[in-house]
């Protein structure tokens, strides 16, 4: 049995709820000062004032954090982390004015990762794989959504599901599987796409189902991909299977993503770059997270999602890195933190909320992490600062002095530059 107790937190950041936050509720962090957090065999078993709980704990590891601010672990409920080959030449073509459907549309873009990522053993992709959630945990990062959607065929489709399940087994990063079948049309399938989505709801998604390899199914429901027919389809196949559902929507054109999200009752709705008033009206009555994608959005030069309109019509935001080899190679949280508050109108405590509770929600985990409540997982995260605010304040550096995993110290920067 194994007992710790951090004390003297400058401010324990509980971001307290076993809920989704939404609107309003997103700028309460409930945080407590000088705080403390009893951690038995790697659950939180008490959170309060250093000086209500030190005095009656016994036979615990104390840790200090002094002049620290703590906080849950953050999620990154989005991410296609799993994938072979890269593709550089395609940033630098856009910076020259080439839009990524045209991209796309010419056979590179999620194509182009097709072929490398078929090529790649399961070792290979676990060793990529493995390397980036070692990095990903350095940003404070102790869950992770990850999907397939760069094999487009039934074997390199399970090869991607089945590195993520073995990754999360062997590694601290718990990972969350989402299967996206559905992300491109492979060439075999070139001007064939409804041929496509019958073959994997016929061929795909029973063997996904078989293996129990995916929590999520989702879907790049956009103009000139999967239309809304074809992913309404494919989504309630996934449903009948009884997997959750979520979809990259309205991304770079407005065709009802939002609204189709809502119909299904969807977990999320993720991009939203064009999302309209009545998209976003519908997913906030119908309780659908409304991810957002900052670096992608920057990445690609387009607009970013209207975060601001869709808190104040009372959605639940998350926001996640979207890290990919295409539209967004970067798996960075200070990034994150940076344009979401600087340029999509979030306030620092609503990114936090978003980075965390939000993000469990967005992943069905919000009653096992994502806060700091009495029960959850004692996954967090110290800063090497004394406030919260410094996440943005300095912007795009990592501040993330310790990671705890289960309660055990999975990262800790003072190592990684000991000689
Ligand atoms: O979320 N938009 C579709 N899918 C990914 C990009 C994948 C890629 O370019 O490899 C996204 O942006
Ligand atoms: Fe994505």
């Amino acid at each position: 049995m194994s007992k710790k107790i951090l004390i003297n937190a400058s401010q324990l950041v509980t971001c307290s709820g076993f809920d989704a936050k939404r609107g309003k509720e997103m700028q309460e962090l409930h945080i407590i000062e000088d705080g403390a957090v009893v951690i038995e065999n790697g659950f939180i078993t008490a959170v309060g004032k250093t000086k209500d709980l030190l005095p009656g704990v016994t036979d615990a590891e104390v840790v200090d954090c002094s002049g620290k601010a703590v906080l849950p672990g953050f999620v990154d409920s989005h991410t296609h982390f799993v994938f072979g080959g890269y593709r550089p030449e395609e940033f630098s073509w856009r910076l020259t004015g080439v839009s990524y459907m045209d991209i796309m549309q010419r056979g590179g873009g999620i194509n182009a990762t097709t072929f490398p990522t078929r090529a790649a053993t399961l070792d290979q992709l676990k060793d990529d794989g493995r390397r980036r959630l070692s990095s990903m945990l350095s940003f404070g990062v102790t869950t992770v959504e990850g999907k397939s959607g760069y094999g487009l065929d039934r074997d390199t489709e399970v090869k991607q599901l089945v590195a993520m399940n073995e990754l999360n087994e062997e590694q601290p990063v718990d990972i969350v599987a989402t299967f996206m079948g559905a992300h491109a049309v492979p060439p075999e399938f070139k001007g064939r796409t409804d041929a496509y989505v019958d073959y994997i709801i016929k061929e795909v998604l029973p063997e996904v189902s078989d293996q129990n390899l995916a929590d999520f199914c989702d879907v790049f429901c956009e103009a000139n991909v999967f239309d809304i027919e074809q992913s309404r389809k494919l989504l309630l196949a996934a449903k009948s299977f009884g997997m959750e559902v979520k979809l990259h929507a309205d991304e770079i054109v407005r065709i009802g993503g939002a609204e189709l999200a809502a119909e299904l009752g969807a977990v999320s709705a993720d991009h939203l770059l064009q999302a309209s008033d009545e998209g976003i009206e519908k997913m906030a009555g119908k309780g659908v997270i409304a991810t957002l994608l900052p670096a992608t959005a920057f990445s690609l030069k387009e607009p970013y999602a209207r975060a601001r309109d869709m808190i104040d019509r009372g959605c639940a935001v998350a926001l996640a890195t979207d890290f990919n080899p295409g539209s967004c190679f970067t798996n960075s949280i200070p990034l994150i933190f940076a344009l979401a508050t600087i340029y999509m109108g979030m306030t620092i405590e609503e990114a936090i909320t978003a980075m965390t509770i939000n993000g469990a929600a967005a992943l069905k985990r919000e009653a096992q992490v994502g806060s700091i409540d009495v029960g959850k997982k004692a996954d967090l995260i110290l800063l090497e600062y004394p406030k919260y605010q410094f996440l943005n304040y300095h912007f795009a550096v990592n501040i993330v002095e310790k990671v705890l995993k289960e309660g055990e110290v999975v990262y800790d920067k003072s190592r990684c530059f000991a000689e």
